[in-house]
């Protein structure tokens, strides 16, 4: 009775934010710049498609504002994963850790490279993964073994299954950076790949430095619930300039470089961003301070709101700055949980439970997975309320 008291007080709270609004979506875009100028522009020049200014417009962009070296635009986050991790060595029977709290895309990609996902904890702070438990699996279940391979003298490898561990993907969910630099050294020092899911985090930055640019690869999602948007289309990002070059082959479906003749390497993906995709991204991120700025500052209203109602409600962890892509609070239990949201959508808002986790999913049920009760924990409490900017 208490709680549901409290529950109406969120609600009338939320819809306070967001007046005149019949239901109030957890995240929606705002075009208030230059998307519709650009995208004409695109339509009159007829370059619509896989060829145009604004695919190289915006990976500059992308790459002065992550501070990136380089960056190569795909169709979707899911494309750029995959081929981020193809470009890290992940290969068939591989094993690749990452947490159980993310999007179905991060395994989909791993699973993609015929590799395996290995499931570690997250952290109660960041709810990304857990350094230390990264590092406690890998020393209970993992031995540097020596290779013939000139190329690669030595690989970490599973105890039991004998399989590599190529790569790790850690994930700054929410946006909120997880403990990234410790997780780089970490990977370092076992001989794995790392590969940031930074598909949320645009515009959160760890220790002064942008998600993304901690590993090999980062990758960014622009999915239209994302902080920016182009419609679909996703980025990857690297300081490395030889992998950069390879992303950009194999997304343009390995073509070699010639005026007029058309002539393939290898396999290929059709995985490059649409020049119209990338005149709305282009435009999207002349706002993205705006756009940031709107998001914390409701954040900032929200963060006092429950401190109020004494309920918890997930803040950027120490050293970071988050975009805060998805606000979050933590309610008792399940039960709690779902009541509050029925409520929600009684009332036209929007709000939403986490993501199953992805090792309780028939696909990845089998995987190899260290204690998970953090997450288990979190997922049973999680409600993601509206987080849209407001503009
Ligand atoms: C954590 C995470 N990884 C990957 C993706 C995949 O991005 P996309 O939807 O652009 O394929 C998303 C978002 O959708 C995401 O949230």
């Amino acid at each position: 009775m208490i709680m549901n008291t409290k529950y109406k007080e969120i609600i009338a709270h939320i819809r306070s934010l967001y007046p005149g609004r019949e239901s109030i979506p957890l995240h929606e875009p705002v075009f208030a710049g230059n998307e519709k100028k650009y995208l004409l522009d695109c339509i009159d020049s007829t370059y619509v498609s896989s060829v145009g200014k604004y695919v190289d417009k915006f990976e500059s962009m992308i790459r002065d504002y992550t501070g990136a070296g380089y960056a190569v635009a795909t169709v979707n986050g899911t494309a750029a994963l995959h081929i981020a991790l193809k470009l890290a060595g992940v290969k068939a029977g591989d094993l690749v850790i990452t947490q159980p709290l993310t999007y179905i895309a991060t395994c989909n990609a791993i699973a993609y490279c015929g590799a395996e996902p290995v499931f570690t904890d997250i952290a109660e702070k960041s709810l990304g993964m857990s350094a230390e438990k990264l590092e406690q699996w890998l020393q209970e279940n993992t031995v540097l073994e020596q290779t013939s391979d000139p190329d690669l003298p030595f690989r970490r490898i599973e105890k039991t299954s004998h399989r590599p561990v190529s790569a790790c993907v850690p994930m700054h969910t929410f946006g909120h950076p997880c403990e990234i630099d410790r997780i780089a050294e970490i990977c370092k020092t076992s001989n794995i790949a790392l590969v940031e899911d930074s598909a949320e985090s645009l515009g959160s930055t760890y220790k002064g430095k942008h998600t993304g640019n901690y590993g090999l690869m980062g990758v960014f999602s622009f999915n239209g619930n994302k902080t920016i948007t182009t419609g679909g289309g996703g980025m990857i990002i690297t300081g490395d300039e030889s992998l950069a070059r390879l992303a950009k082959h194999l997304t343009t479906q390995a073509r070699t470089p010639h005026g007029w003749k058309i002539e393939h390497d290898q396999i290929g993906h059709n995985y490059r961003m649409p020049n119209l995709n990338a005149a709305l991204g282009c435009a999207q991120i002349e706002r993205i301070g705006d756009l940031i700025r709107s998001k914390r500052e409701l954040a900032g209203n929200y963060a006092e709101f429950f401190r109020g109602l004494d309920i918890p409600f997930v803040t950027e962890p120490a050293d970071s700055q988050s975009n805060y892509w998805l606000n979050s609070i933590l309610l008792d239990n399940e039960q709690e949980r779902d009541a509050f949201l029925q409520l929600c959508h009684d009332n036209g808002v929007l709000a939403r439970p986490c993501w199953a986790l992805m090792h309780n999913l028939p696909m990845f049920r089998h995987c190899l997975k260290s204690g998970l009760t953090m997450a288990e924990s979190i997922e049973a409490r999680l409600v993601n309320i509206p987080s849209g900017a407001r503009l």
